[in-house]
């Protein structure tokens, strides 16, 4: 039975364990079916932490939907699932290679496992401001340096860039290294012809989708995949792990929206929904191009995430115009471009009125546009693990060059860091820091 069929069968009985509201919402109306299926560890309800029924047989249906040997449910984000992994496969003192425009979570999962980080640069556009993919060839000559237990990166980029994952699985196996493949913004992959394969589809150990971002899916809904090239591992582990940063009392609401999400996406229906959206960004980028608006496009670049460029207008400015004039808010932008999410939910009218409002925005014929830069490669002075909770200390940031970091400097979106507790602070820096910086006393 699935899990919102168990849900929708009338409770036939009278409860006194937690949840105390007994599925009725005294204080938030709007909420009542969201109260109505917050149950609980019921007695026939099976339990996330060790489930024997209905959550496993969720889990494997969502498992063989999406091409994985095991998925497992999360109710607390990518974040989690991405800590439980990481804690699954990295013991104290693992060497650990991870592409530096990994989300935050990876840094927290190397504080929490005691894993030894390289940072892999992946390529960049500096006329769009953006990382682009792994260049497979430096991988293969990187881990070929050291003994690394595992490669994290992330694909797609939040500006829907891939890298090649396919290749970059093989290349892990022949230096026998797992490969981690955050998924967050690609949970749509695999449900229409138009986006690519997923990651675990195409050879990765282990992907984790996050399904609020594209695929309509409620905040807090994440998905870890467990795939079948995984050896010498047992997926018990991963189950233990997710039972460390798990809580005790996940939301059944969460779960039955994680099993919908990827039913639907699934069906005929979404795929036809997908198919519609993209088309419909399609002519809604064939007009625009006509009054001057560019389009980031590559042929590895998934069309959901649109970035685009105004000609005599910055990034930013393009974004304070849309959000004062016509209450438009973008994801993120940089000097030159700007981001806009669709995914599930976006509907014709939503980019009608963006479009609306691009083609009015008032731009200036003699502005150039700053370049984009990007960080440089870190210095890591001290692992993640050992910035923890140390003694630190402010001085005026005229003295902190090449001082430690106790600070973690990082623009949310999209949550990259661009110093880390750790790192040696350098001349690229400055200008972000404030006057007096905290830095970890040796
Ligand atoms: C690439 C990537 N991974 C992981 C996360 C964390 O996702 P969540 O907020 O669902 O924990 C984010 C959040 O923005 C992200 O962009």
């Amino acid at each position: 039975m699935s899990i919102i069929k168990l849900l929708n069968k009338k409770l036939d009985r009278t409860i006194f364990t937690t949840p105390s509201h007994n599925q009725k919402a005294y204080f938030s109306k709007n909420l009542q079916e969201f109260y109505k299926n917050d149950m609980s560890e019921y007695v026939g309800y099976d339990n996330l932490s060790c489930p024997k029924s209905a959550i496993l047989m969720a889990q494997g249906k969502i498992g063989d939907i999406l091409g994985a040997k095991q998925s497992f449910f999360v109710t607390q984000g990518a974040t989690t699932a991405m800590l439980a992994a990481m804690k699954a496969i990295i013991n104290p003192g693992d060497r650990i290679l991870a592409a530096r425009n990994c989300h935050k979570c990876v840094f927290n999962g190397l504080i929490l496992t005691a894993g030894i980080v390289d940072w892999f640069m992946p390529e960049t556009n500096e006329q769009w401001g953006i990382y682009t993919e792994i260049n497979t060839e430096k991988l293969d000559k990187t881990l070929a340096m050291n003994n690394y237990k595992a490669f994290i990166l992330t694909s797609p980029t939040y500006e829907g860039v891939n890298s090649d994952i396919e290749k970059i699985s093989q290349i892990c196996k022949k230096h026998n290294t797992y490969l981690i493949v955050d998924e967050a913004h690609g949970a749509l992959y695999g449900f229409n012809s138009k986006l690519p394969k997923n990651a675990i589809s195409q050879g990765a150990d282990i992907s984790i989708n996050s399904l609020h971002k594209t695929a309509g899916g409620l905040n807090q809904t994440a998905i870890l995949n467990v795939g079948y090239n995984i050896k010498n591992m047992d997926i018990e582990l991963f189950q233990q792990s997710l039972n460390l940063f798990h809580t005790t009392s996940p939301s059944y609401p969460l779960l039955s929206n994680i099993e919908a999400c990827i039913t639907y996406l699934f069906s005929y229906k979404a795929d036809k929904d997908i198919s519609n959206l993209i088309s419909e960004i399609e002519k809604f980028k064939k007009e625009l191009k006509r009054f001057g608006i560019e389009f980031f496009e590559a042929p590895n670049h998934d069309v959901t995430k649109i970035l685009l460029k105004k000609q005599g207008i910055s990034g930013g400015e393009l974004s304070e115009s849309l959000f004062d004039e016509f209450q438009i808010e973008d994801e993120l932008n940089n000097n030159t471009a700007s981001l806009f999410l669709t995914g599930i939910g976006t509907t014709k009218n939503k980019l009608d009125k963006l479009k609306s409002a691009l083609k009015k925005i008032k731009t200036n014929e003699s502005f150039e546009p700053e370049l984009n830069e990007f960080q440089p490669h870190p210095l890591v002075k001290l692992q993640p693990v050992d910035t923890f909770n140390r003694d630190y200390m402010y001085i005026n940031k005229n003295k902190s060059l090449f001082k430690i970091s106790n600070r973690l400097l990082m623009p949310y979106p999209p949550g990259i860091g661009i110093l880390y507790p750790g790192e040696a602070i350098q001349e690229w820096h400055l200008k972000y820091l404030s006057e007096d910086v905290d830095v970890i006393c040796s």
